[in-house]
């Protein structure tokens, strides 16, 4: 693996490859000597904010033996107009590998293609893999794997979060359904290049939970949708996590929630609180995914 810029990019597997090594290093936590990074800086370049993305890869490459430097675009050229490619051209000769988290998807491709050093999507647009490899490996923790499981999205449907579930879906074969309202659906277009039968839409937000084993949620307003934010909140008021809906899941359903979370709109207090030892062993594992992700790379 020479990148990680998105799920899509992945086989089969190479997603069980990462969440297995994400267990052994979750397991092995501070009893390895190991130190892959050794040696090694890497560049953290967000222009948007991030909790749980930025401190799990801070502590992340530290814990592999590496340095850690956070840019963000405010403190960057980049800022200013320098172009992708000269930013990338520079680092490249600098550091030894970079974590993005930004906007569109062609940035982080481009800086790959430019700098000659181990990029990582740290979320765009388009996708959140790194999300996607720690929600795995939560429930595999929870459930065993994902084998014949039944996974329902409920949201908007068609942001960073769920694209990056369809592809997971699209190469490991598990049931996806994702409960949107049509305008929140994916477009037809993305759909088609899935080539995914087990992966469905619908609008009906209780018939797509029916049976679910995981039930999965995000905000209903992304970064860099704010303006949106009246809209959204009036078209996905009906795709919301809570105990209706929790009743029309399999018995035992997990739900996972990537975080951060706006209790009374994607998903009820009463059932963030009910499963948050689940939902915050799912931020944890960011951490033990993450390190898989860098050991892979280098
Ligand atoms: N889930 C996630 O990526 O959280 P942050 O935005 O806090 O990094
Ligand atoms: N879809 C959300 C994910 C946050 C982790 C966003 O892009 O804001």
């Amino acid at each position: 693996m020479k990148h990680f810029l998105s799920i899509e990019a992945l086989t089969a597997a190479d997603i069980e490859a990462l969440v297995a090594k994400a267990e052994k290093l979750k397991a092995e936590r501070g009893q390895h000597a190991a130190r892959p990074l050794a040696g090694q800086t890497w560049a953290m370049i967000f222009t948007k904010s991030s909790t749980r993305t930025r401190v799990s890869f801070e502590v992340g490459v530290r814990e592999l033996g590496g340095n850690v430097m956070f840019l963000s675009n405010r403190d960057m050229q980049l800022g200013r107009g320098e172009p992708i490619k000269d930013t990338a051209r520079v680092m490249g000769r600098m550091v030894h590998g970079a974590i993005i988290r930004t906007g569109p998807q062609s940035y982080v491709e481009e800086f790959a293609a430019f700098s000659g050093i181990p990029t990582v999507n740290a979320l765009t647009d388009e996708e959140h893999p790194c999300q996607i490899i720690a929600d795995l490996l939560t429930i595999k923790e929870k459930r065993g794997g994902w084998a014949g499981k039944k996974i329902c999205y409920v949201g908007d449907g068609d942001c960073n979060v769920p694209r990056s579930w369809m592809w997971a879906a699209a190469r490991l074969g598990f049931d996806l359904v994702i409960a949107a309202p049509e305008a929140y659906q994916p477009p037809r277009a993305f759909r088609d290049q899935l080539k995914a039968p087990n992966i469905t839409f619908e609008t009906d937000v209780l018939k797509a939970a029916a049976g679910a084993d995981v039930l999965y949620t995000d905000v209903w307003i992304s970064m860099g949708k704010e303006e949106e934010a009246a809209e959204r909140v009036e078209a996905l008021g009906g795709y919301q996590i809570n105990d209706a809906l929790l009743a029309a899941a399999a018995p035992g359903a997990i739900v996972l929630h990537c975080l951060p979370a706006y209790r009374g709109k994607e998903i009820t207090e009463e059932v963030l609180e009910a499963h948050a030892d689940t939902i915050f062993q799912e931020a944890e594992n960011r951490l033990h995914a993450q390190k898989a992700i860098l050991v892979g790379l280098v």
